[in-house]
C-alpha cells in the first residue's frame, strides 16, 4: 500500500507538470470560484486506475468523482489537484493529496507539488519526510512570533461563522498570515517548520488526511477549535507545532 500511495502521487504529479501552464479546459463547480480543470479529471483517472489495480476491493472517495463504494476497512481519500485556482492560474502552489484510511484511521498519505518537487510522505508511526529527509514542527513557543496561515471556503460569503470575522480576530493582533490557496501544502509547510499554525473551515476529508498525518507525525498538533480530537469528516481544523495551540484557541474563542 506504501508503494501504491508514492506511485500514484508520482504518476498524476507527473500530469500536472506536463500540463502547468498550459491550456486546458477550465469549469465552475457549485460556486462561481470553485474550479475544476481537466487536469483534475487527468490525475484522478491516473490515481484510481494505479489503486483499483493494486487493491481492487478498496473503498475509494475522491473529490471529482465521488464514492466508489466496496466494502473494506481501507478507504483512499484522494484530492487530485489541491490548490486547483492556484493551477488554473499558473500559481505554483498546487499539488496531488493521496491518503489511506484504514478502520477509521490515516495510515499513509502522500502530498506531492510536482512544480517545485516537493514530495512529503509519512506512514503512521514512522514520522513524516520531505523528499525523503525527516521533518519537524518548529520549535517557537510563542504565537507572537508565529507565522500562520488559513484559506477561506468558497462559499465565505454566506458560511457561519463568517471565516473573515475569525481571520480579523488574527489580524487585529498585528500576527503575519499567509493564505497560499491549497489546504494540503498548508498542513505540509507547518509539518516542515515554516508556518506555526494552520486554521481553516468547512475543509473536505480529501483535502486534509493526507496533511494531517504527515503534520501529526512531524510532532504537530491537530484538533477542532475547541482541542478535540480532530476528524477529517468534521467542518474545523486548527493545526499547528504543538507549542502554540493552546493560545490558537483563546484567539479562535474569543
Ligand atoms: C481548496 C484548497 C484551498 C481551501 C479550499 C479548498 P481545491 O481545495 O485546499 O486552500 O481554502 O477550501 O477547497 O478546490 O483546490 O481542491
Ligand atoms: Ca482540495
Ligand atoms: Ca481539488
Amino acid at each position: 500500500m506504501k508503494s501504491t500511495v508514492i506511485n500514484a502521487a508520482r504518476e498524476a504529479g507527473k500530469i500536472l507538470k506536463e500540463n502547468f501552464g498550459g491550456d486546458f479546459k477550465i469549469e465552475s463547480k457549485d460556486v462561481i470560484s470553485n474550479l475544476v480543470t481537466e487536469i483534475d479529471k487527468l490525475s484522478e483517472k491516473k490515481i484510481i486506475e494505479i489503486i483499483k489495480k493494486d487493491h481492487p476491493g478498496h473503498y475509494i472517495l475522491s473529490e471529482e468523482a465521488g464514492a466508489l463504494i466496496q466494502d473494506s476497512e481501507y478507504k483512499w481519500l484522494i484530492d487530485p489537484i489541491d490548490g486547483t485556482v492556484n493551477y488554473a492560474h499558473g500559481i505554483p502552489i498546487t499539488c496531488v493529496s493521496i491518503a489511506l484510511e484504514k478502520s477509521g484511521e490515516i495510515i499513509l498519505g502522500a502530498v506531492y507539488n510536482p512544480i517545485s518537487e516537493e514530495f512529503f510522505f509519512s506512514e503512521k508511526g514512522e514520522g513524516a519526510f520531505l523528499n525523503d529527509k525527516k521533518i519537524s514542527v518548529s520549535k517557537e513557543i510563542e504565537l507572537g512570533r508565529s507565522l500562520l496561515v488559513t484559506g477561506f471556503p468558497y462559499n465565505s460569503g454566506t458560511f457561519k461563522p463568517n471565516p473573515a470575522d475569525t481571520f480579523k480576530k488574527f489580524l487585529m493582533k498585528d500576527l503575519p498570515i499567509r493564505r497560499l490557496g491549497s489546504a494540503a501544502i498548508d498542513l505540509c509547510w507547518t509539518a516542515c517548520g515554516r508556518f506555526e499554525a494552520f486554521w481553516e473551515y468547512n475543509l473536505n476529508a480529501w483535502d486534509v488526511a493526507a496533511g494531517f498525518l504527515i503534520l501529526s507525525e512531524a510532532g504537530g498538533r491537530v484538533t477542532n477549535f475547541q482541542g478535540n480530537e480532530f476528524s477529517v469528516y468534521g467542518k474545523e481544523i486548527l493545526a499547528t507545532n504543538g507549542f502554540v495551540h493552546e493560545e490558537m484557541m483563546e484567539v479562535l474563542n474569543s
